[in-house]
């Protein structure tokens, strides 16, 4: 039965799309969906069948309908198409453009983020999305077993771990790519610091619901040198803030704690609406950005920079989410922006 119905549905829409009138069309209509038609006589079979296959047939019998009214509606726009163009062809009237795609959402936010640090002298590095432990959490101040990691929510990989660097993991924040960042410009034939890196790539996380995918990106920040205060961290904050969000922003640290930089804050950026007096909106005037801080000493003693001569800051925000701030698209789910529904994704 469900091939017969198959057959049925195949066939009649190779018939249909190979009809040249308007009249064969109507015909093969009323032939396949007319009140005694094909499709007519197959539903009317229904009933002797077992009763647990009848909804399946019946699904199938509904689909076939569909797919031959959407083939009978093409024919007949492809019918009138070609006798109007036939009749008469117009030079001047515009053409149809080919329809042209353009860049995903977060693909331009990445894009235009790095170039407003680009032009302050910040490069944009690269570094292994699958990580080792070391890079993600160890050399950053986080010992095994330490309960701050706990707030990562990592993934780690089913795969043999290596006696120095312990267990492999998907990059569960851009900061693995500190200590990478180090090693770089302290290697030989590399002179050492000043860095300013800006390093944007995916982050994984155990984590899906509505404001949270599994994968999501981030940009991280890192500037050492000698004499770096927390005055050219908020300064560089406040220039990206300006930048991005537009030039009456700004931005505030509040007191945090990450075990890879002492000190740590939050940084909070004015609200676009009252800025910073308080509103509805955002109620105390502030919306909170993401993580920065003091590169914690033993970080540089990780990445073989001496803590006595240099000092640096870092910061590492989520990209999805500081572009949602910017435009003020409020997302009902924010998995969405990764369903590939071009419906959703066109509007940018
Ligand atoms: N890596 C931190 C996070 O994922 C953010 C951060 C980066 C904080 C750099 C301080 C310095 O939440």
């Amino acid at each position: 039965m469900e091939e017969q119905i198959q057959n049925l549905r195949n066939q009649a829409i190779a018939r249909i799309m190979a009809l040249a009138s308007t009249e064969e069309v109507e015909e093969a209509k009323l032939e396949y969906l007319g009140r005694s038609g094909k499709i007519n006589e197959v539903t009317r079979q229904i009933p002797s069948l077992e009763p647990e296959r009848r909804s399946v047939v019946g699904q199938l019998i509904n689909d076939a309908r569909e797919a031959i009214e959407q083939a009978l509606i093409a024919q007949i726009t492809e019918i009138k198409n070609k006798t109007d163009k036939n009749k008469w062809f117009d030079p001047t009237i515009p053409g149809n453009k080919p329809q042209i795609g353009h860049l995903h959402l977060v693909t331009q936010a990445i894009e235009e983020i790095s170039s407003i640090f680009r032009e302050i002298g910040f490069s944009r590095a690269r570094y292994p999305e699958v990580e080792w432990d070391w890079y993600a959490f160890e050399s950053l101040n986080m010992p095994h077993d330490h309960p701050a990691r706990d707030e990562w929510e990592t993934f780690f990989l089913d795969t043999p771990e290596n006696p120095k660097l312990g267990k492999m993991v998907l990059t569960p924040h851009t900061s693995n790519g500190q200590v990478r960042e180090m090693e770089r410009v302290t290697n030989p034939p590399a002179g050492g610091p000043p860095i300013r890196m800006i390093n944007i790539a995916k982050c994984y996380r155990r984590q899906s619901d509505v404001s949270h995918v599994p994968m999501f990106h981030q940009f991280e920040g890192l500037v050492v040198d000698r004499g770096i205060s927390i005055v050219h961290l908020k300064g560089t904050l406040d220039y990206f803030a300006r930048r991005f969000f537009g030039s009456e922003r700004k931005t505030r640290l509040r007191p945090y704690h990450f075990q890879f930089t002492e000190p740590s804050f939050e940084v909070d950026i004015s609200c676009g609406v009252c800025l910073g007096r308080g509103c509805k909106l955002c109620k105390s005037g502030w919306l909170e950005l993401g993580g920065a801080g003091m590169v914690h000493p033993n970080v540089l003693k990780a990445g073989n920079i001496d803590s006595t001569k240099y000092s640096g800051f870092a910061f590492g925000w989520g990209v999805e989410r500081t572009h949602m701030m910017k435009s003020g698209l409020k997302m009902e789910d924010i998995r969405t922006l990764y369903s590939s529904d071009l419906r959703y994704l066109r509007q940018f």
